[in-house]
């Protein structure tokens, strides 16, 4: 293949001018050989983040990083589905979604992340249920997905590498915080992981990777045309996380959380996120005709038992100790369990998803690198939520910890994360809103 100079794409990127789709594929195959030096592609993702990349020339950049390496072929499976969340606070939706999802009618093979900054990971949540093993081949990949129906897994080491390549240098630069490179970072490894439907839950708030509602719009905007572009079905939700989702944050607590939520007892929200994006899983793949089907295909399988029967078939089939999830009274606990205690009587008007994350954080329930991994057993499980009344003297919260020193600063921290003692709040969640791409 002829090759190009770098300087050449980071000059034009820089002046604004516009980009070809083979300057852009060569640049990111120089990304993935080492042609592309560290300083010329931190020049240009800095000159991305300054001058922005047009939907087009970001479709292509995902389209060429996708290309960088192993890409599944799930094309001999039938309706396929995928599901990602930009991050949240007690986001726990892809143990039920996909569960719920999958005892519908779609295969869901499905290659998530570790927890990144005060956003929890789903394979860190995997990984707290003892036995479950989350780094599987391809082959194993593609034999669960074949025959559970169900498979989330770590990534595989050749997935999207001009990714994980720019994604090092984007922490180093300064450099993470860029619409289109957040999009193509995300959806390279979506598209390559080959699922025809993508299902994306956005974040926004205090709790999400952007905060800003505007911005998270442009990224569900972007995201779903670089999907369509590729040749995907693509639906993205625009949800709030300025308060955490459901009420238990940390991994097994978690865990133990979805659990509740398949057997039919869960916290509402996370029941009624779970069930929309399971839907549109369901409707985009295929297994249902309309809308209003997939509603009706995806609270069948949650109320019936099912979707909770596949995730037990997963874990089972990933090694994990399913026994515990069907009796969760065996499951492992943190040595301390103590409340966090209200002082003044009223109403909860709000509860920081931040500050939350950090009190998790504090209690050692985040992972520090990817060598340090949380703690799985502590964590956070809210007593009372917004909207919610508290009288003085009754817990707010429920901190699990393994040490004693640890729980008193993050009762500390949660007990700035929390304001009760005001007036009833006038509105409950907003359980989000469907967007159509850029
Ligand atoms: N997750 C990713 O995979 N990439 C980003 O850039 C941000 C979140």
């Amino acid at each position: 293949m002829e090759t190009r100079d770098p300087r050449e794409l980071i000059e034009a990127t820089r002046d604004g001018t516009s980009l070809t789709e083979t300057a852009l594929r060569d640049f990111v195959a120089g990304v993935t050989d080492g042609r592309v030096t560290d300083g010329q592609a931190a020049a240009w993702l800095m000159a991305v983040c300054c001058r922005g990349l047009s939907d087009e020339a970001a479709a292509w950049l995902t389209s060429a990083m996708a290309a960088s390496g192993e890409q599944l072929d799930l094309s001999a499976l039938p309706h396929t589905a995928d599901k990602h969340s930009t991050g949240g606070v007690g986001d726990k939706t892809t143990l039920v979604a996909c569960p719920i999802a999958a005892a519908a009618g779609c295969t869901v093979a499905k290659m998530s992340g570790r927890g990144l900054g005060h956003t929890g990971g789903t394979i860190d949540k995997l990984e707290s249920i003892p036995g479950l093993r989350t780094d599987l081949s391809t082959d194993g990949f593609l034999r669960q997905a074949r025959e559970v129906g169900l498979v989330v897994a770590g990534q595989t080491a050749d997935l999207a590498p001009a990714d994980k390549r720019l994604y090092a240098l984007r922490n180093e630069t300064g450099t993470t915080e860029s619409v289109p490179l957040i999009a193509a970072s995300v959806m390279s490894k979506k598209l390559a992981a080959g699922a025809g439907a993508i299902v994306l839950d956005v974040k926004w708030g205090s709790g999400a990777l952007v905060a800003p509602r505007e911005e998270a719009l442009q990224l569900a905007r972007l995201m779903v045309h670089i999907g369509e572009a590729n040749g995907r079905r693509v639906a993205a939700l625009l949800s709030p996380m300025d308060r955490p989702l459901g009420r238990a944050v940390g991994n097994l607590l978690e865990v133990r959380e979805a659990v509740e939520t398949l057997r039919g007892s869960g916290p509402p929200d996370l029941r009624a996120l779970s069930l929309e994006l399971a839907a549109r899983m369901i409707e985009l793949s295929g297994v249902a005709r309309s809308p209003e089907e997939a509603d009706g295909r995806a609270l069948e399988a949650l109320e019936s038992g099912r979707a909770l029967a596949k995730l037990l078939a997963m874990v089972r089939a990933q090694g994990g100790d399913a026994s515990l999830l069907e009796d969760p009274a065996r499951m492992p606990c943190a040595t301390l369990v103590e409340p966090l205690l209200c002082t003044a009587g009223g109403w909860v008007t709000a509860v920081d998803a931040r500050r939350v994350a950090e009190a998790v954080e504090l209690l050692g329930g985040a992972r520090l690198s990817r060598e340090v991994g949380p703690d799985p057993l502590v964590g956070i499980v809210l007593e009372r939520t917004v909207g919610e009344e508290c009288r003085a003297g009754e817990p707010l919260a429920w901190l699990h910890a393994n040490d004693p020193a640890r729980l008193e600063t993050a009762r500390e921290c949660l007990g700035r994360a929390i304001t009760a003692g005001g007036e009833m709040p006038a509105k409950g969640a907003d359980p989000g809103e469907w967007v159509a791409g850029a």
